[in-house]
């Protein structure tokens, strides 16, 4: 039977061993190859596409972004520090046909521009994504794809896992709607503002609404990427209304639809909020 290594394995094999693991290897990560079935459920999960510009941060043998070209018809950068991982992922990029829409780089992946990616892919240790978790956060568009082999990111929960022989955890970067924002919209009873706070954890979000000097609750809040959405329950009329309001995040403005009514009777009106006071 073919014997598979894992970073798992390699890292229970290394803590017993005399020697501290990192001097084991140079660089953050050993090399440790993922199998092909388990890219393909990766990219998959990623719904990578055409129109992808796929980054592996720790490229290894170029195999993630060759995929992602090959199969996914997808553009792809493979990023290592080891020379001769980088020369053998041009050469099997190559012999692959795929040359032209990869491009491998010997650099840190810690020091690597990512900001262009639309996916991210990694198979890295825990402390390594966890040091690259901020960036991640801060640097990537909202929307953004972050698929990881094994390693789960501490507490920022997956938006999908998958297990096709080896855990794989896909993320959706979202959009920074954590603050407090000035809400308004012209309703049929005329103009109304909200004044909308909304805490914030990485994708999940929930939240308080100031109505009439009362404070009520955000109910349903989501945010996917750079959509957010919730309901408030207005009671500025003859009876209580639900006022279903779905936008889009653009840096410290929201704009959207509030749906109102049911039915046939089903309305929809524009609002907009600006941000007042940023998230803690
Ligand atoms: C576990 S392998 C994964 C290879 C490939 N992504 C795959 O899934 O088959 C990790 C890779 O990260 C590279 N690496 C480790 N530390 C790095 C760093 N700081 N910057 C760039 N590459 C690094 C290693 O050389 C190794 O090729």
């Amino acid at each position: 039977m073919q014997a598979i290594v894992t970073l798992r394995a390699l890292i229970a094999i290394m803590s017993c061993m005399v020697f501290p693991a990192a001097a084991q290897y140079p660089y953050d990560v050993p090399y440790v190859p993922t199998p092909a079935v388990v890219i393909e459920e990766m990219l998959r999960l990623a719904k990578v596409g055409p129109d992808d510009s796929v980054i592996d941060l720790g490229s290894g043998d170029g195999r993630v972004v060759i995929m992602a070209a090959k199969k996914f018809g997808a553009r792809g950068v493979g990023v290592d520090l080891d020379a001769d991982l980088i020369e053998e992922s041009v050469y099997n990029a190559a012999q692959q046909e795929v040359s032209e829409r990869v491009t491998f780089i010997r650099q840190d992946l810690f020091q690597f521009d990512i900001s262009q990616a639309t996916v991210v892919t990694m198979y890295l240790l825990p402390g390594v994504v966890l040091r690259l978790r901020p960036r991640l956060l801060k640097e990537l568009r909202p929307g953004t794809r972050i698929v990881a082999h094994d390693f789960p990111i501490e507490d920022w929960q997956p938006d999908e896992k998958s297990t096709v022989r080896k855990n794989v955890f896909m993320w959706i970067v979202p959009a920074q709607v954590g603050g407090r924002w000035r809400a308004s919209a012209t309703l049929p009873t005329g103009e109304r503002s909200y004044d909308i706070e909304i805490r914030q954890k990485y994708q999940e979000i929930d939240g308080l609404v100031r109505l009439d000097k009362r404070v009520s609750g955000l109910w349903n809040p989501k945010l996917t990427a750079d959509r957010v959405s919730f309901v408030i329950v207005d009671d500025n009329g003859p009876v209580e209304t639900n006022l279903y309001f779905e936008g889009r995040v653009a840096g410290d403005t929201i704009e959207g639809v509030i749906k109102r009514g049911v039915g046939k009777d089903e309305t929809q009106i524009k609002w907009r909020a600006t941000r007042v006071a940023a998230g803690t």
